[in-house]
């Protein structure tokens, strides 16, 4: 039956679906969400004295039809280079559907490095601020998004438009949209559906346990060209201890509760076509469990940093002739400022996880901490993830 409340829900979900459609469907003459302007940059109130060790440029030698090659030198591994992609030709849709998961995502969702970072801030929730239901706890954290980012959209995405904007989305990509919807449990869903947004309209997505300390704007210098990065990473976990496999999955962790990409990034395209090939596995195999043990793994922090630094050492984004061996944990133990691997910018750990008052984490005050994570998502299995106050 069509309740009054059930009614309010459907019909505000509708207007956030619409409102949505229409800013990813804006023709050139309509407002876009505001990009990062040089306007946008200088009203930043402080630029962050902060510095990236920025890569080395080097000449290119290639053929003059390639784009010119982004060099990064890559500290006591020697250089690594992204390619340049070669150009698309048009395929049909029915050709396209053959092609290898990655290939399609690539087709449908291209990576510029050139472009901007839409203004972007997409979080999820169970309901939405203007719900009276949203809890109080999130209140000023969801808030300090919107007032440190106010030339951003923001939107706070429930589960149900997460479906439809989802279906939206990924029309043309059946594979990915079963994938998500086999996946059994909200967590799942919950992690997959960052990587998704992320690779088919970019921005910044957070957690709603999340809040903002400063500007995004001013996560990375400003000498650092905009054009020459298109993924920021933090380090979730850098535990420098011999038992540190009891406490964490990775030496080094990446964290997945913030991060801010232009859209179609390889990684996020990589981490896609991982989970839905993994999904799709396990829902033939009949393996597709409610278990909450292995969620770090399947599509949590585990996955998420596994797959960075596949990208960090593949030879088709990178020029491997020249570096001295893989990219490791090692590269990023212990970092106090901002590193550059190619396209992709790593913060510390005080950047993404002020205040946990370990492995070197700065306070919430430090000029580094950008993010405060409240570790209050009650509804994921976080006592999995982050080990807090334990180490
Ligand atoms: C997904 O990535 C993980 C980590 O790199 C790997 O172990 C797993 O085999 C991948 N799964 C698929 C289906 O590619
Ligand atoms: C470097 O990484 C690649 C891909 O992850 C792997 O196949 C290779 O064995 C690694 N090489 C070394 C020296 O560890």
């Amino acid at each position: 039956m069509l309740t009054f409340r059930r009614a309010l829900i459907i019909s505000a979900a509708v207007l956030t679906l619409l409102f949505i459609f229409r800013s990813s469907h804006s023709s050139p003459t309509q407002p876009q969400p505001q990009p990062l302007t040089a306007d946008s940059l200088a009203k930043a109130e402080a630029t962050s004295k902060t510095k990236v060790e920025q890569p080395a440029r080097q000449e290119t030698t290639d053929p003059p039809k390639a784009k010119p090659k982004e060099t990064a030198t890559w500290k006591g591994v020697g250089s690594a280079q992204i390619n340049s992609k070669k150009p698309k030709t048009q395929i049909s849709l029915d050709d396209l559907r053959k092609r290898p998961l990655r290939d399609q995502l690539e087709y449908q969702f291209p990576y510029d490095v050139d472009t901007k970072f839409p203004a972007y801030i997409w979080q999820t929730w169970k309901y939405t601020p203007a719900s009276g239901d949203f809890e109080e706890i999130f209140r000023e954290a969801e808030a300090s998004w919107t007032v440190l980012h106010p030339t951003f959209v923001h939107e706070v995405i429930t589960d149900t438009v997460a479906v439809h904007l989802m279906r939206h989305l990924y029309a043309s990509v059946p594979e990915v949209l079963e994938a998500y919807n086999a996946l059994p449990l909200p967590v799942l869903k919950a992690d997959f559906f960052r990587y998704l947004i992320l690779l088919a309209r970019g921005g910044i997505y957070s957690d709603i346990d999340t809040a903002a300390l400063k500007s995004a704007t001013d996560w990375v210098p400003l000498d650092v060209p905009r054009t020459s990065y298109g993924l920021v990473v933090g380090i979730e976990a850098d535990p420098d201890r011999e038992d540190w496999a009891q406490w964490y999955s990775r030496r080094i962790q990446f964290c997945q509760w913030t991060i801010q990409a232009k859209p179609g990034h390889p990684v996020l395209r990589n981490i896609v076509a991982n989970i839905t090939e993994e999904t799709l596995k396990r829902k033939a195999e009949g393996r597709l469990t409610k278990d909450t043990k292995n969620i770090v793994e399947f599509t949590g922090p585990a996955l998420w940093t596994d797959t960075i630094f596949n990208f960090f050492n593949d030879p088709e984004y990178f020029d491997m002739s020249t570096s001295k061996g893989n990219i490791t944990w090692e590269q990023f133990t212990g970092i106090r400022s901002a590193k550059k691997v190619g396209d992709v910018i790593v913060l510390p750990i005080t950047s993404f996880s002020p205040g946990v008052r370990q492995m070197g984490a700065g306070e919430d005050d430090d000029p580094m901490a950008f993010v405060k994570h409240n570790f209050e998502g009650t509804w994921k299995p976080e006592a999995e993830r982050h080990i807090g106050e334990v180490i």
